[in-house]
């Protein structure tokens, strides 16, 4: 099966109203556990690279990896960069055959990121790829300074309902990713800090009400960050901090339910794959053939990725709608 666009992904995805895991890939381990596992759920898929993952591993090793996964599977997969910096990044991901992209000019004062954005939608629209553009900055919970103003903050870090719409109908984009307290990483929240839901209700609203249709919104930073996982690691011989926090699977089910269609998952991979390294290790503290101790982490991964698609996500079963 060729790559498959993430717009029609979308379109099946808000219709059955479940969301779509996109994964963050660098190396083979984690395509392959990451692709078994969607295959083994029939589970829809976004595999996504980053900058650093192209310069980790070059972007003719990634682009190999994922032509023999979609070789060898039958789910439909698509090819995303995530958090694409500048439009030279995007174009030249969009002529390597990437079927969506992100420009993410988030830091940018709002006309620039209109304009930024708009540059990649005019060139990805020509050349059949889709655009995810991102309004606020994912600083996390703590950093929310905006002014209170009749109801959602305006000016702070946060995305708000009126400017997303406007932000969409500038720019063109076709999904847009939030700001909603989410951030990246393993230290997420501190203390009672969670998700504004309450504010991601009213910007799927907003675009609704203003004729945008059912329109897809992404969620970054959407690792849980697993207790488990991470005690593990430090059992180990890691030294992770005890504030550790990651986005309750709960609110990734409200998420989901108020109009999130696609869930970005780094971290958790990254945790998943340290704890099968570490505990390889420390179980056999003789091996050094890197295939004893890659194995199980690659297991990790896929177990893992098959909890997200099927409990936390609801895609699992949805490969072929
Ligand atoms: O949101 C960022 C992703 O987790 C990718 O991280 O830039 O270290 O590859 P990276
Ligand atoms: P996490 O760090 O929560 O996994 O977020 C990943 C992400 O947003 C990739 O774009
Ligand atoms: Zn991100």
């Amino acid at each position: 099966m060729p790559l498959t666009h993430t717009r029609d992904l979308f379109a099946k995805a808000l219709k059955g109203k479940y969301a779509l895991g996109a994964f963050n890939v660098n190396n083979m381990e984690l395509v392959q556990a990451i692709v078994e596992a969607c295959e083994e759920e029939k589970a829809p898929l976004i595999l996504q690279i980053s900058r650093g993952a192209r310069q980790y591993a070059k972007p003719v090793y990634l682009k190999k990896l994922i032509e023999a996964a979609v070789s060898l599977s039958n789910i439909p997969i698509a090819v995303h960069l995530d958090h694409g910096d500048t439009f030279e990044l995007c174009q030249e991901c969009i002529d390597e055959g990437f079927t969506s992209v992100m420009i993410d000019a988030s830091h940018e004062p709002f006309a620039k990121n209109v304009e930024v954005c708009k540059r990649v939608v005019d060139y990805a629209h020509q050349h059949d790829c889709v655009v995810e553009g991102e309004l606020g900055q994912l600083v996390g919970a703590q950093f929310d300074e905006g002014e209170a103003g009749g109801g959602f903050s305006h000016g702070g870090h946060y995305t708000h309902p009126e400017e997303a719409v406007k932000f969409v109908q500038l720019s063109g984009v076709d999904s847009l990713a939030v700001a909603i307290g989410n951030s990246h990483g393993a230290y997420k929240f501190k203390g009672e800090q969670h998700l504004d839901l309450e504010r991601l209700k009213a910007i799927k609203k907003a675009l609704l009400e203003a004729g945008l249709g059912d329109y897809p919104l992404v969620l970054h930073g959407a690792s849980s960050v697993p207790k488990d996982l991470v005690e593990e690691i430090n059992q180990f011989g890691g030294k992770l901090g005890t504030d550790t926090a990651g986005v309750p699977e709960p609110d990734i089910e409200v998420a989901r339910r108020s109009g999130v269609t696609k869930v970005n998952i780094d971290t958790d991979l990254r945790l998943a794959m340290t704890a099968g390294i570490r505990k390889a290790f420390a179980e056999n503290a003789k091996e050094f053939d890197p295939r004893k101790y890659l194995a199980p982490a690659r297991t990790r991964v896929k177990e893992l990725v098959r909890h997200k698609v099927r409990d936390v996500l609801c895609c699992a079963g949805h490969a072929f709608d």
